[in-house]
């Protein structure tokens, strides 16, 4: 069976940025942070027994949203309830997304206490006037701190989130990829913002830069990340070595995972009949916390599915894949990824090395063109 992670969603931020799609809202009143734990804990036993969860759990990723709003009381509780649950893998990675205007250092201390032993910082620049244009709520000296006081409460592993592509033209980004190698973050995500449906920027854009000069830009960016040790190897993930994210890594090689929390999604293999389960929980927050043990719902994916949903996860890795783990994956011969496969191989799209199958330098840049062989291959 595949590696199998857990992934808890926090839907509260302090204030709704004007670009993000997430499932997250702003507090209003009091969040109700004691009732979610509870419903967290309740979602989970339903989740363990409707898939009849016996696999140790491989990493455990608390996203958001803003999770770094709640208190390390609350977490203790909720990794107690975990691990009375489920069996947890030794030295097992957990991550904790937090926003730098939610740092104080005692409490950071007290999540590293918990066993939180990786950090998500959500900084995106450090520069003052683009963080008011992207509505953030902390000045780039918050962010500065809040990656110190990352180090002081004992997080050797962190990332750093940074976006590029933002709306001013005379903004270099290698001055906020500089600023995040001199924190020393361990990995740095590095996403191109995009205008995503139903947020306050697709309604009303900010003028952005041309895509020429974007992806000049984004070139000597992943050139510094390269001169300092930060390998790529993820489309927008750069890690120093052995700090890839193990989370992530185990979504992008197709392996299992349980999503709780409102709007978490889940993907679960069976072994007989060999079948994969994908689940869904209530995005509101208020319907979530009504009934956690019956929200949502689930479907299994169409075998068809299946050639396509592994290589648009697998494509993303600078590694790519092996056919022996698209066996293990999806329970498919090799032939389902014919005639695409070839196709690709003969285009020059993606070349195979060492048992290893991953997109070429041309490919990278044909990544949509790959995948709708795939399509038409399902
Ligand atoms: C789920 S968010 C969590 C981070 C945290 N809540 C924060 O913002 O402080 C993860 C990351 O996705 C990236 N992101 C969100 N919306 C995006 C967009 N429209 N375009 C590019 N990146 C985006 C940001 O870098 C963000 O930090
Ligand atoms: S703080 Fe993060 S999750 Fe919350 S709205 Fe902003 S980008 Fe989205």
């Amino acid at each position: 069976m595949p590696p199998l992670s857990l992934y808890i969603h926090i839907p509260w931020c302090i204030k709704k940025c004007p670009y993000c799609d997430f499932n997250s809202h702003a507090i209003k009143t009091d969040t109700p942070e004691a009732a979610y734990i509870d419903a967290l804990l309740i979602d989970l036993a339903a989740d363990v027994q409707r898939y009849a969860i016996n696999r140790p759990i491989h990493s455990i990723f608390i996203g958001g949203g803003t999770p770094s709003l709640f208190a390390p009381e609350s977490f203790a509780r909720l990794l107690d309830g975990i691990a009375q649950q489920l069996t947890l893998q030794e030295n097992l990675e957990i991550t904790l997304e937090a926003n730098p205007s939610t740092f104080e250092s005692h409490k950071f201390a007290e999540y590293r206490a918990l066993g939180i032993n990786r950090l998500s910082i959500g900084i995106q620049t450090f520069n003052d006037a683009l963080l008011t244009k992207l509505g953030r709520v902390h000045s780039a000296g918050e962010a500065q701190r809040a990656a110190e006081i990352a180090h002081q409460a004992g997080f050797e592993n962190f990332n750093i989130d940074l976006m590029f592509g933002l709306p001013d033209d005379n903004f270099d980004s290698l001055d906020d990829v500089n600023l995040a190698i001199s924190l020393q973050s361990s990995h740095i995500s590095f996403y191109q913002l995009t205008l995503e449906p139903n947020t306050y920027f697709h309604k009303f854009p900010p003028q952005l830069p041309n895509d020429d000069h974007i992806f000049a830009m984004q070139q000597r960016c992943q050139q510094r990340l390269a001169e300092h040790g930060y390998q790529q190897y993820e489309v927008s993930a750069y890690s120093q070595p052995d700090k890839q994210c193990c989370h992530n890594l185990n979504y992008w090689q197709f392996g299992d995972y349980l999503g709780i929390g409102a709007g978490a999604h889940g993907k679960i293999s069976h072994q007989h009949p060999q079948s994969i389960t994908r689940s869904f929980k209530a995005k509101s927050p208020e319907q979530y916390l009504r009934s956690p043990h019956d929200n949502g719902g689930s479907e299994t994916v169409a075998i068809t599915e299946l050639p396509l949903e592994f290589i648009m996860n697998n494509l993303r890795l600078k590694q790519g894949f092996t056919l022996e783990n698209y066996q293990a994956r999806t329970g498919l011969a090799i032939i389902t990824l014919e005639p695409a496969l070839s196709d690709c191989l003969k285009q020059g799209l993606i070349i195979q090395q060492n048992n290893y199958y991953r997109c070429s330098t041309k490919g990278w840049d044909f990544l949509d063109s790959i995948l709708e062989k795939f399509i038409q291959t399902s």
